[in-house]
């Protein structure tokens, strides 16, 4: 089989990142018996530097007509870059928001797993780490307050900023059913988290998570106020299987759990919409301040890579070999820098992604 994948390398370390993804997955296809034809699409800053925009309707048209997109990270530094003296709907990150618009990419899901042999990575204390923990993170991503109407404005002489946080119950729904049925297929606990004893736009997301967990009684749904989750993924990660949240709450609660994992350069994320597309892409940003110093750990991107495998192209024998790959190469003691602890093998990003294609 034969598939057509767009790549936004971006910026950053995000070039170098994808180059050794490519390398894990056309490893991957040698060995299953697929091909893979890639088209380089251009978002972020390196798309600002050439068209003056973050993101151009021929790119998004590219990532329409492939099967599935492949993504580095985008942006640079805010007070160096002169990306960032462009007005905010010309910055890079306003391409990666019109990506996720465009392709309807609504259901975010940023796994954060403990891996055995990282474990003196976790800032956390031994006892609350116990075996360690495996959750989801189920983020609604085009919707919220991201999306809401926004304005600045100055008003005898004071200036005034406003963002609006809306949903409608449609949107809820759909991502609601996405948690409940990917809980289904792990340990069956959905913990919904918003903010219900303040925002109307919560009270809404808890009554339509209820009205859906009823077509889910195999389900345990516990709902949680996204203060007190905070707090307990420093607390007790153990408890959380799939953890259900609107936008922003999830863009918050992804990073400090991916934190605990130990590094966030070892996690990886899918953006789908209600087909088998979607756009995958590290958890993590671009990391300007180490590009194309070969210490950025390619291996959150190879997972994303893995993602897509199974999640738009059906291909989970691959995608399994690219998983136990990674362990395997853990296990053997290679680690970049972001992941180094005494005795292990350091290596940098391109020997880290060599490693993993040959164990594919
Ligand atoms: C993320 C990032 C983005 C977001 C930024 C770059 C706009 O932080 O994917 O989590 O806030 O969604
Ligand atoms: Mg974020």
């Amino acid at each position: 089989m034969n598939y057509r994948i767009a790549l936004i390398p971006g910026d950053g370390i995000g070039p170098e990142i994808v180059r050794e993804a490519v390398k894990v997955l056309d490893a991957a296809g040698k060995k299953y018996g697929f091909t893979l034809d890639y088209t380089e699409v251009l978002m972020g800053g390196a798309s600002i530097d050439v068209h003056g925009v973050p993101l151009t309707e021929e790119a998004v048209a590219v990532a329409k007509a492939s099967d599935a997109v492949l993504m580095g990270s985008i942006g640079g530094d805010a007070a160096t870059s002169p990306w960032y003296q462009l007005e905010p709907s010309k910055r890079p990150e306003a391409g990666l928001l019109k990506i996720r618009k465009e392709l309807n990419l609504f259901a975010n899901l940023r796994p954060a797993y403990l891996y055995s042999e990282l474990k003196a990575a976790c800032p956390l204390r031994d006892d609350i780490i116990g075996d360690g923990f495996d959750m989801m993170i189920m983020r609604e991503l085009t919707g919220g307050l991201y999306f809401g109407t926004r304005s600045t404005v100055e008003q005898d002489g004071v200036r005034k900023a406003t963002d609006t946080l809306t949903y409608d119950e449609n949107e809820i729904r759909r991502i609601a059913k996405r948690g409940f049925d990917i809980a289904r297929k792990r340990r069956k606990k959905v913990t919904s988290v918003d903010k219900a004893n303040v925002l109307d736009s919560s009270r809404l997301w808890r009554a339509v998570v209820e009205e859906v967990a009823k077509e889910y009684p195999d389900v345990t749904l516990e709902h949680m106020l996204v203060d007190n989750c905070a707090m307990q993924l420093v607390r007790d990660p153990k408890q959380f299987d799939v953890i259900l949240t609107e936008n922003m709450f999830g863009d918050i609660l992804s990073d400090e759990a991916s934190m605990v994992t130990g590094s966030i350069g070892m996690l990886s994320s899918a953006s789908l919409n209600e087909t088998k597309f979607g756009l995958y892409e590290p958890s993590h940003g671009s990391a300007p301040d180490i590009a194309g110093k070969d210490l950025a750990n390619p291996i959150a991107t190879i997972l994303s890579a893995a993602m897509m495998l199974r999640f738009s192209l059906d291909l989970d024998e691959a995608a399994g070999a690219v998983e136990a790959a990674v362990k395997q190469v853990l296990k053997e003691g290679y680690r970049t820098g972001d992941i180094y602890s005494e005795g292990c093998k350091k290596v940098g990003t391109v020997q880290m992604g060599s490693l993993i294609a040959e164990r594919v």
